[in-house]
């Protein structure tokens, strides 16, 4: 038994000093590639997510956020996004900078993010920065109050068109009305929408899970309709958006091929509530 645990512990610590001595071997003899032209590799990349994700979840758990909803907020922050953000992050029809292009990791969009992370976590971020990725600390340049400022212009910023946005450089406000992305409560039933779209061939031009018979490519795949931050490129996905979009896409975006199907308030509102809750399902 002895011998047993003895020749296990032998066998990990030469396990572990051989895993050691590549590791070493592999920073000592320039083996990892550290260019920004070539990506992480996929192990490592996966890692680095795993770690970002963790530790934002639990540095950010306990930040109470202020009220986010005040005009003057969401102005002084559209500016301070301008300021500071845009040359990197892009915005709505806006690209990055020639520079921004080149790093490695590559900024995310925002307007993806803001859409998925609480408000919490993008102030936390905001704040510290991310080590050896090319996004800054803003604690030492912007106050906290800035801070919240700009993280309240990014939760309406998935609702801005590339013309909202644009308005916001020469100082106006960034969009009227500024319609939330959060679906208003009672609009639209998911399950009646299911229904409805069996009604308007939908499933015979796209990919929708879940639906029998929508396995179809000529449009895009609908897979995962609620977490995309904007519809057929043009309108931001927003539950009034989708509405407007089902029932005259030709209005929204001249030349598209998808057609008008004469689809009524009631359905389209439905229909959209149903296309929210993809990738899941109602
Ligand atoms: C010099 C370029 C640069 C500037 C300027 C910059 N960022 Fe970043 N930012 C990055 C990079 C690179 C990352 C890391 C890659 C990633 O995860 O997107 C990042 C990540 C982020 C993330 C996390 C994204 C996610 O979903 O993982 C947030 C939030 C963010 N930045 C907010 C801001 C805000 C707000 C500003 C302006 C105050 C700003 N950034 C300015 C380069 C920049
Ligand atoms: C004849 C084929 C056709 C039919 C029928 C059709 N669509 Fe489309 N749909 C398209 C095409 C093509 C696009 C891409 C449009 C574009 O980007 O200009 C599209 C785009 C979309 C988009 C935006 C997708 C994205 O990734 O941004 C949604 C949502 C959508 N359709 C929903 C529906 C629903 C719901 C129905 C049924 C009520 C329907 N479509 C019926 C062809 C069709």
């Amino acid at each position: 038994m002895t011998r047993w645990i003895r020749t296990a512990a032998l066998t990990l610590a030469a396990g572990a000093a051989s895993a050691g001595l590549l590791g070493g071997a592999v920073v000592y003899f320039g083996w990892y590639d550290v260019t920004a032209t070539s990506p992480h590799t996929a192990p490592v990349h996966h890692l680095l997510d795993i770690a970002l994700a963790r530790a934002v979840k639990t540095r950010a758990a306990g930040i109470q956020a202020p009220d986010l909803d005040q005009e003057a907020r969401i102005q002084n922050g559209s500016r301070l996004y301008r300021a500071h953000c845009v040359q990197c992050h892009g915005g709505p029809g806006v690209a990055p900078q020639p520079y921004a292009l080149g790093l490695n990791p590559a900024p995310a969009a925002l307007v993806a993010t803001a859409r998925l992370r609480t408000a919490g976590e993008i102030f936390w971020i905001t704040r510290q920065g991310i080590k050896m990725t090319g996004m800054p600390a803003w604690q030492y340049r912007l106050t906290d109050d800035e801070i919240w400022d700009v993280v309240a212009f990014l939760r309406v910023l998935p609702a801005l068109s590339a013309e909202d946005y644009r308005r916001g450089d020469d100082g106006q406000r960034p969009a009227t009305p500024l319609e939330k992305t959060a679906p208003a409560v009672g609009a639209g039933d998911a399950m009646a929408g299911r229904q409805a779209l069996q009604q308007y061939l939908c499933v015979t031009c796209h990919a929708i899970p879940g639906v029998p018979g929508a396995w179809n490519h000529v449009g895009p795949a609908l897979d995962r309709m609620g977490d995309q931050s904007y519809i057929a490129g043009v309108l931001p996905n927003t539950p009034g958006n989708m509405e407007r979009w089902l029932r005259s896409p030709g209005t929204v975006k001249p030349g598209t091929a998808m057609p008008d199907l004469g689809i009524n308030e009631q359905d389209a509102r439905d229909i959209a509530a149903f296309l929210r809750t993809l990738p899941d399902g109602p």
